[in-house]
């Protein structure tokens, strides 16, 4: 569960928050589609955690808050953006406590260290 989460879901979370950030809504769409399969692969390759439902904890503790933020991409609000993706940072930490890792912290990230990706939106031609 730790080497899918390192692998897959936390670069898609802090791609997605930097995609935020720089307001680019085509990027974000694609991205949180990629953190939603990433859980979904993490469920399939991991059914059980201790004696817990895989899919069932994702649904309980993320899926909502992967919609909120769905509705914000698609409204293009920057502000609502922000405010979703706190919560979604908010609900793999709840996660983690559930699972009893209270120590795996994540936080919306102050810094980019994907430095050879362009995360502006592209210009329209
Ligand atoms: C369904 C519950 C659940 C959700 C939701 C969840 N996690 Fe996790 N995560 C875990 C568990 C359990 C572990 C510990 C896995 C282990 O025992 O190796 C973990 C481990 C991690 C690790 C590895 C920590 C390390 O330093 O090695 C990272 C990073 C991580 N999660 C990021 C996230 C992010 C980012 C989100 C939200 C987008 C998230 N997780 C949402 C259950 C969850």
């Amino acid at each position: 569960m730790g080497d899918l989460m390192t692998m897959a879901v936390q670069p898609r979370h802090l791609k997605l928050g930097l995609a935020g950030q720089h307001k680019n809504w085509v990027y974000a769409k694609f991205e949180l589609n990629e953190l939603r399969n990433a859980f979904a692969r993490i469920a399939r390759t991991l059914p059980t955690y201790g004696a817990k439902d895989t899919a069932t904890m994702v649904t309980a503790m993320i899926s909502q808050q992967i919609v909120t933020l769905q509705e914000a991409i698609a409204a293009g609000d920057a502000k609502q953006f922000k405010r979703s993706y706190e919560q979604l940072t908010d609900a793999c930490n709840s996660c983690h406590v559930a699972l009893n890792h209270p120590t795996l912290v994540m936080k919306v990230p102050d810094q980019n260290t994907f430095p050879n990706q362009d995360f502006w939106p592209k210009k329209k031609p």
